[in-house]
C-alpha cells in the first residue's frame, strides 16, 4: 500500500532497520486527521547513537520535545483552537504595514515554546547575524552568502575579510542609475540613431525568475506604470525555439536593447539564447550594433569580454551572491531600472532592506520570516506535510509562486547535512501556486478534500487598480479578497456531517459534502503592491527559507543537485552532433542505456509516430 511504501522508503531515509545501530523507526499516525502523512520518528537506540551523530538537530531533546508534543496537537483541531482568541492574538504578528496571522497554523503557545527552543539549540541567531557578517556559509562553496549586501544603505557597513563590500555595490548600483537615465532619456542611440525603446533580458533560474516575478508585480503599480511609459520589457530563458520567437515577436531591432544576464555566463541555454540574439541583431544592423544593443550582467567578466561586449557595457556583481538571491544585484536592477526608472527601482531595494533589519534585528517572538520559517519546519518535520501551495490574492504577484519554486526548492531540497552526512528526514518542501482565485477553479478541490497541503494566503488592503462597478458596493477587489478570507477558514474549519443534516443534506451525499478541515494556513495581508512592498516580500520569502535551512543544518546557498543534469545533456549533445555530422546510428556502446539509445535515434529519424 502506498503507506507501507512510505514506510519503507521513510525507513531507509533514517538509515535504520531494526536492530541497527542508529536506532528504529516508529510511524506516528493521527487518530485526528486521517490525511496527514504518517512522520517517521527517529529514536536514538542508545546514547553511542546520538554520540555518533551529534551534529545531527533531529538527535536533540528538543527535536525529540516536538516530536512528543506531535501527539498533543494530534489532538487538536483547528476548529477549537480558534476559538481561543488569546491564542490568536499571539499568533497575529505585524511589521512595516505587513500582518502575518499564524493562527491557522497547528499550533499552540506550547509548539512555538518548543520550536523557539529548538531554534535557540540550532543556533539560529548566531546564523543570521553571521549571514550579515559574511561568514562563509556556503561551505560547498565556501562563500560569504551576502546578499543583504545588495540592498544596503549607502551608510550601512558589511564587512567581509576585512573590507567593506557595501560601496563597490553602490558603485554598479550608481553606474546602473547613470546607464539606465542615459537610455531612458534617449541621450543613448541604438546603431541607426534611435532611441532604445524595448529591452529583452536574456536569463535562466534565477537570471530570470526573480526579475520576472518583480516586473509582473510592477507592471500594473500605477506609479510604476507611469515611469515605464511605452517601453517593453521582456525576459528570455528557455532555450526552446518557441521561446526565442515569442521574446522578439514584433520587436524592431534598431530600438530593441539585450541584456545577457548570467552570473557564471557558460549557462548554456543563455549563451545559446545570446548567441540566437546577436544574430538577429547583427544581420539586421551589422556587427558593430552589439556595442549599442547588447550589454552584460555577470560576475565573469573575463566571458563577457570573450563574446563580444564591450567591459563598459557590463555590470558585475560577486560570487557571495547565489543565483537565486540576486534579485537586487545588477541581475534585476538593471531590466528593472531601464524599464521603471531608478526612483522605483530605489523604492524596490528600500523595501527589501526594511525587512532585512526587520529580521536581522528583531526578536524571534515578533520576526516575521523566523516565524515563517520555524511553523514550514513544524509542517515539513513533525506534521509531514510535504508539499505547500503560496496562493497570492493578487493577480499582480502572479509570478511569485514560481520564483519561490527556486528560491525554496533549489535551497533547501538537499539530501546531506552541512557536513555531507546523509539527512535522517526529509528537507524542504514541494513549493506550488497559482493566483487567487483561478487556483480555486483548479487545484483547489484536492487540498479541502484531498491531500492537507499547508497554505499561504497573500492579499492587499489596496489594489493597484480601483476598477468599481457604479452602484456596487463590493468591488472587483472586495470580491478578490473575500475569497482571501474564506479560503482559510474553510480548510481550517471544514464542514461537519451534523452541520450538514441540519442543511438537510441527503445522507448519501454527506461523505461527499463533508470537509474534514483541520488543514492549516497563514495568511499575509499587505497594506498594497508597491514597488516598496514588493522588496519586503522578497526579502521576507529569502529569509523564510533561509531560517528552514539553519534550523536543518542544511546548505541552503549551495545547487549540486542541478549538474549531473547538465553533464547528461552535454554527453547527449555531443553524440547528437557526431551522430548528424556523419549520419551514424546512436548506439548503446556510445554510453547510453537502450531505453535512451531508441529514444534518441527515434528523434534524430525526425519521426513523431
Ligand atoms: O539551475 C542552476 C543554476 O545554476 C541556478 O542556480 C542559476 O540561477 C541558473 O542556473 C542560472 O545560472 P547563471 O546565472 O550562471 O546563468
Amino acid at each position: 500500500s502506498r503507506v507501507q511504501q512510505q514506510q519503507s522508503l521513510s525507513g531507509q531515509r533514517f538509515g535504520a532497520s531494526p536492530g541497527s545501530s542508529r536506532g528504529s523507526v516508529k510511524m506516528a499516525t493521527s487518530t485526528t486527521d486521517r490525511q496527514a502523512t504518517p512522520v517517521p520518528v527517529a529514536v536514538p537506540a542508545d546514547a553511542a547513537a546520538q554520540q555518533a551523530e551529534p551534529a545531527n538537530i533531529s538527535y536533540t531533546p528538543e527535536w525529540q520535545a516536538l516530536l512528543e508534543h506531535r501527539k498533543e496537537i494530534e489532538k487538536t483541531h483547528l476548529r477549537d483552537l480558534l476559538r481561543k482568541e488569546d491564542r490568536s492574538d499571539a499568533l497575529f504578528h505585524e511589521y512595516g504595514g505587513i500582518v502575518a496571522d499564524f493562527s491557522r497554523q497547528r499550533v499552540t503557545m506550547k509548539t512555538i515554546e518548543l520550536l523557539t527552543q529548538l531554534a535557540n539549540k540550532a543556533k539560529l541567531q548566531e546564523k543570521i547575524a553571521g549571514m550579515f557578517e559574511g561568514k562563509h556559509l556556503n561551505g560547498t562553496e565556501d562563500r560569504a552568502v551576502l546578499h543583504v549586501a545588495l540592498r544596503a544603505r549607502r551608510d550601512q557597513k558589511i564587512v567581509v575579510e576585512g573590507k567593506d563590500v557595501v560601496p563597490e555595490v553602490w558603485e554598479v548600483l550608481d553606474k546602473i542609475k547613470g546607464f539606465s537615465e542615459k537610455v531612458r532619456s534617449g541621450e543613448w542611440k541604438g546603431a541607426t540613431g534611435k532611441a532604445i525603446k524595448d529591452v529583452v533580458a536574456i536569463g535562466i533560474g534565477g537570471s530570470f525568475l526573480g526579475p520576472l516575478f518583480v516586473h509582473t508585480a510592477l507592471r500594473t503599480d500605477q506609479a510604476a506604470a507611469h515611469e515605464a511609459g511605452g517601453r517593453q520589457l521582456r525576459f528570455l530563458a528557455n532555450v526552446d525555439p518557441v521561446d526565442v520567437a515569442r521574446a522578439l515577436n514584433g520587436l524592431s531591432q534598431e530600438t530593441t536593447m539585450v541584456i545577457v544576464v548570467s552570473k557564471t555566463f557558460t549557462t548554456a541555454e543563455t549563451m545559446l539564447n545570446a548567441r540566437t540574439v546577436r544574430t538577429w541583431l547583427v544581420s539586421e544592423l551589422g556587427p558593430e550594433s552589439v556595442a549599442k544593443h547588447m550589454v552584460a550582467v555577470s560576475t565573469n567578466l573575463k566571458l563577457v569580454k570573450e563574446f563580444g561586449i564591450d567591459a563598459e557595457n557590463a555590470f558585475g556583481f560577486w560570487d557571495w551572491v547565489g543565483g537565486r538571491y540576486s534579485v537586487c544585484s545588477a541581475v534585476g536592477v538593471l531590466p528593472l531600472a531601464l524599464q521603471y526608472g531608478w526612483p522605483v527601482v530605489e523604492r524596490f531595494l528600500k523595501g527589501a532592506n526594511d525587512m532585512d533589519e526587520h529580521f536581522r534585528t528583531a526578536k524571534f517572538e515578533e520576526n516575521i520570516p523566523v516565524w515563517l520559517g520555524l511553523t514550514s519546519v513544524w509542517n515539513v518535520s513533525f506534521l509531514g506535510y510535504a508539499a505547500r501551495a503560496i496562493l497570492p490574492y493578487c493577480q499582480a504577484l502572479s509570478k511569485l509562486a514560481p520564483h519561490i519554486q527556486q528560491v525554496s526548492m533549489e535551497s533547501n531540497g538537499k539530501g546531506v547535512d552541512l557536513s555531507g552526512r546523509r539527512l535522517p528526514f526529509e528537507s524542504g518542501e514541494i513549493d506550488f501556486g497559482e493566483p487567487g482565485t483561478n487556483g480555486q477553479h483548479s487545484f483547489y478541490q484536492l487540498i479541502h478534500q484531498g491531500r492537507v497541503i499547508p497554505c499561504e494566503f497573500i492579499g492587499t488592503v489596496k489594489s493597484q487598480q480601483s476598477v468599481y462597478l457604479k452602484g456596487e458596493v463590493v468591488s472587483n477587489h472586495d470580491e478578490l479578497m473575500c475569497n482571501f478570507f474564506a479560503q482559510a477558514d474553510a480548510l481550517a474549519n471544514g464542514k461537519t456531517p451534523v452541520e450538514l443534516r441540519a442543511e438537510n443534506v441527503p445522507d448519501h451525499l454527506i461523505p461527499h459534502k463533508t470537509f474534514t478541515g483541520n488543514r492549516p494556513s497563514v495568511s499575509i495581508l499587505m497594506p498594497d503592491l508597491t514597488a516598496f512592498s514588493v522588496g519586503q516580500l522578497l526579502a521576507m520569502y529569502e529569509h523564510r527559507v533561509a531560517v528552514q535551512g539553519f534550523i536543518w543544518g542544511i546548505n541552503s546557498f549551495d545547487q549540486w543537485g542541478v549538474e549531473l543534469g547538465k553533464v547528461l545533456a552535454a554527453k547527449v549533445r555531443t553524440n547528437m552532433n557526431s551522430a548528424r555530422t556523419v549520419h551514424r546510428r546512436i548506439k548503446q556502446s556510445d554510453g547510453f542505456n537502450h531505453s535512451t539509445t531508441r529514444l534518441l535515434n527515434r528523434y534524430l529519424d525526425g519521426k513523431t509516430q
